[in-house]
């Protein structure tokens, strides 16, 4: 029987890619955000040694309006720009999804009535959300990549419509998994506290200019990654509207969510790798040790 055998926070500042310097990214830089880049070295090697066969990320910045859409083209190849930083983040990126796995939770996802469409656009440009969190946690690409979408349910109904819908997705991903004899590692690719600064240092690397927007935001973040720590999952979920509203967080988009209903809700404390802010937004990397640690 397949397993999810790990979860993680993974955050996508593309600031992390752009300091790394990886030959796809034509910018570069001279260093930046060690901590967040060192935490996911910590997390990779971690991961690497437990041999999974996918990696499945859910993106808030592939925002399908309505429903929830998965990767259906085998092969994808193009550049991806991020809107907001294109002088820092112009990826040329190759690669493998895992068509069949995507429509196995495509189709569990439609068995409870969730509304699914899988993406069959040869020339469809893959979010940086989705590369970047995958980019950090397998920066050698070397395992296919399911990719599913966010959809503005918390912002057109309410955070708990969308809540109930990630929950059913998260268990149609735990099913499909089990079906598949795949090892699984799943990632929610979005930051803590988001709320940032207006302008940008010169340069962008510029660690003397990186802090937290506010100590408001800190105390939320400190508050979510204690929960985490202490195995407190269902605590987590039920405070995240809150969270949501104070910090604009990218927890609306349901990541979080959907991956702490595929592993049945926690109550084993996580791995914190790595804090640290990215134009002030909090970024936590953390791994839920699902096969170490999840199994009764
Ligand atoms: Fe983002």
């Amino acid at each position: 029987m397949g397993q999810i055998i790990a979860g993680c926070l993974a955050p996508h500042p593309p600031h992390l890619v752009y300091a790394e310097n990886p030959p796809q990214n034509e910018a570069k830089a001279e260093c930046g955000w060690e901590v967040l880049r060192w935490g996911y070295e910590k997390m990779r090697k971690h991961l690497k040694a437990l041999k999974y066969d996918v990696l499945i990320v859910h993106s808030p910045h592939w925002r399908t309006q309505i429903g929830t859409h998965f990767l259906g083209v085998e092969h994808l190849k193009s550049k991806s720009v991020d809107p907001i930083f294109p002088h820092l983040f112009r990826y040329n990126y190759d690669l493998k999804v895992d068509v069949k796995l995507a429509e196995s939770i495509h189709d569990e996802a439609k068995k409870l009535d969730l509304e699914v469409k899988m993406m069959r656009n040869p020339d469809f440009r893959v979010d940086y959300g989705t590369i970047v969190s995958c980019h950090m946690t397998n920066p050698d690409w070397d395992v296919p990549i399911v990719s599913i979408s966010s959809n503005g349910a918390a912002q057109y109904f309410s955070f708990d419509v969308m809540q109930a819908q990630m929950f059913k997705l998260g268990e149609a991903t735990r099913k499909a998994i089990e079906a598949s004899g795949k090892r699984a590692v799943l990632l929610a690719s979005h930051s803590l506290s988001h709320r940032h600064f207006v302008l940008e240092a010169d340069p962008p690397e510029d660690m003397s200019k990186e802090h937290i927007t506010h100590h408001g935001q800190y105390l939320w973040d400190m508050k979510m990654i204690e929960l985490m720590k202490k195995g407190k999952s269902k605590e987590m979920i039920e405070i995240l509207a809150d969270f949501d509203e104070q910090t604009i967080s990218e927890a609306n988009g349901g990541g979080l969510s959907w991956m702490m209903s595929a592993m049945g809700f926690p109550t084993y404390p996580a791995e914190v790798y790595a804090y640290g802010t990215v134009i002030g937004t909090g970024n936590a990397i953390v791994e839920w040790n699902h096969l170490e640690k999840g199994v009764e």
